[in-house]
């Protein structure tokens, strides 16, 4: 789906369908007077009898099949006081998808209608564009490779911003680019966390990043298992021991111009292509879900997917180093066993109490070896850790984990914004590296279940250097999910949250 803009007032508007937004017991003056220019018969349109604006009510009006306009699709937000951005995007997935079930071609969207929602939700019209384009591409996000019998309904070809001013503002331009951007690494990250681990194995991943790199003109690099091997990542070896597949470590780096030697904001993403739990093997019931467990790379290539369409026009101001640690996590001979002890890469020896806490073990060595290789500005890491942190923060929500009272506030404010569920929890360290004590070895790799969330993080923790600013985001409850903007599995979650942090290469905020 393409975007455009049709700017220069309702005499210049042409769509198959318009979208217009309207709140609770507004009528067609209160809500879109242009409009209705164009479209004049709006006004006396029938179903406005029984169009309530209630949230989630859709109606469509229908005009002369001659006009320009014929065919306006009334959205609903409820009660104007209580307008929430979540309620908006919903109502703009949804609307896109009537529109693909109607076989409409042409989507506009009545951005005056849209300059007043932004008003009531307290946000410009640069901010309204942006989050309207991503909900209309996620809200149309199906993931269909594998049905014999797919929709015959096909995606609008594109989605129209009517505007009223004589010329489209530069900053509202950017607001749709952005949205393309994080619409296309969004829906990356959904994709590769979709297929299943017959198909996405740690290679595939590998592959795929190489390919996000090339077609964006930056550079990559992979660690095989002798890569691995010879940079001594004996923690992340023991995970990828019991597998058929070999493990992977993709890095992906962008350095735009003017930014060459300044110290990168790097990403590093849990990239469990499948995790069985090995020796320590799950239960049967929802084991499936566990083809998503590499949703923290996958959140880290969207990102660099994103970067990469952004382009230059948008480009940061510091390199992004993108890591994504793939193996995948199998019970079998050569399998790591419960009591096993492994040294890291930064000399730390591990007592793998649990073979299922392999999430820990892959992001140590990788989070060491992007210190060795680096000298980070600041290190993100994204993970599906642990089933704690669910517990403790419920579905949809990411835990933040950092010493840094100002990236944490930032991280969690920028979520809120975006629309992704960041909420901070502690480091306590000395708590849990008694919890996290071995007799035989400096640490076990899984404590207590209680804090389980938290005793993760200060074993990653104990993987960071001295000075170096680090955040954690364990996102094991935000991976899958199913909302208007959502179809049925995997979210994308993290990618807007992290390409804002690599973009702003400072105070996320500005
Ligand atoms: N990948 C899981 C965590 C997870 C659980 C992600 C549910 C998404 C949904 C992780 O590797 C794991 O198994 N964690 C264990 C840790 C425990 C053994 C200390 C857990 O949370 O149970
Ligand atoms: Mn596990
Ligand atoms: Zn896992």
């Amino acid at each position: 789906m393409d975007i455009r803009f049709q700017a220069g007032g309702p005499s210049r508007w042409k769509a198959d369908v318009v979208l217009s937004f309207v709140f609770e017991d507004e009528r067609v003056e209160q809500a879109c007077p242009e409009l209705a220019e164009r479209a004049p018969w709006l006004g006396i349109a029938p179903a406005w009898r029984d169009f309530r604006g209630h949230k989630g009510e859709f109606v469509m009006f229908y005009g002369p099949e001659a006009m320009e306009i014929s065919r306006v699709l009334g959205v609903g937000l409820g009660r104007a006081e209580k307008a929430d951005m979540t309620a908006f995007r919903y109502a703009v997935g949804t609307a896109l998808r009537r529109c693909r079930e109607y076989d409409l071609e042409t989507v506009g969207v009545d951005g005056c209608s849209l300059a007043r929602v932004a008003a009531r939700l307290g946000v410009d019209m640069a901010a309204i564009v942006r989050e309207t384009v991503l909900s209309a591409f996620l809200g149309l996000y199906r993931y269909d490779r594998w049905l014999s019998e797919k929709s015959s309904h096909a995606d609008p070809r594109w989605l129209g911003l009517l505007l009223e001013g004589e010329f489209v503002e530069n900053d509202v331009r950017a607001a749709a680019r952005m949205a393309e951007a994080e619409a296309s690494g969004i829906m990356l990250a959904r994709d590769a966390a979709n297929d299943p681990a017959n198909v996405m194995t740690p290679s595939a991943f590998a592959e795929k990043a190489r390919e996000v790199a090339a077609r964006h003109g930056m550079s990559f690099r992979v660690l095989g298992r002798e890569e691995l091997e010879a940079e001594g990542m004996g923690a992340y070896l023991a995970v990828a021991r019991g597998s058929a597949e070999e493990p992977r470590m993709a890095v992906v780096e962008y350095t735009p111009k003017g930014t060459e030697g300044l110290a990168p904001v790097i990403l590093v993403g849990k990239g469990l292509c499948f995790d069985s739990g090995g020796i320590s093997l799950k239960p049967a019931k929802g084991m499936e879900d566990m083809k998503g467990d590499m949703s923290g790379a996958a959140a880290v290539l969207g990102v660099m997917e994103a970067l990469g369409r952004l382009g230059a026009s948008a480009a940061p101001s510091r390199p992004v180093v993108g890591i994504m640690a793939c193996a995948e996590n199998m019970p079998d001979g050569h399998a790591a066993r419960p009591g096993d002890i492994v040294v890291a890469k930064n000399g730390k020896s591990i007592e793998i109490v649990n073979t299922d806490a392999e999430g820990r073990l892959v992001l140590a060595d990788a989070l060491a070896w992007a210190q060795e290789h680096y000298q980070p500005f600041r290190i993100l890491d994204i993970a599906t850790l642990t089933g704690a942190c669910a517990v403790a923060l419920g579905l949809g929500a990411a835990g933040v984990f950092s010493e840094d009272e100002t990236l944490a506030a930032e991280l969690c404010a920028a979520g809120t914004a975006l629309g992704e569920r960041n909420w901070r929890l502690p480091l306590w360290t000395s708590t849990s590296l008694e919890v996290l004590k071995s007799s035989c070895a400096d640490m076990v790799n899984s404590g207590r279940r209680e804090g389980g969330a938290v005793h993760a993080a200060v074993f990653l923790q104990q993987f960071i250097r001295e000075g170096v600013t680090w955040a954690h985001i364990d996102m094991a409850a935000a991976d899958m999910g199913e909302s208007p903007v959502n179809a049925k599995g995997a979210t994308g979650f993290g990618v807007r949250t992290l390409l804002c942090a690599a973009l702003s290469g400072g105070n996320m905020l500005q």
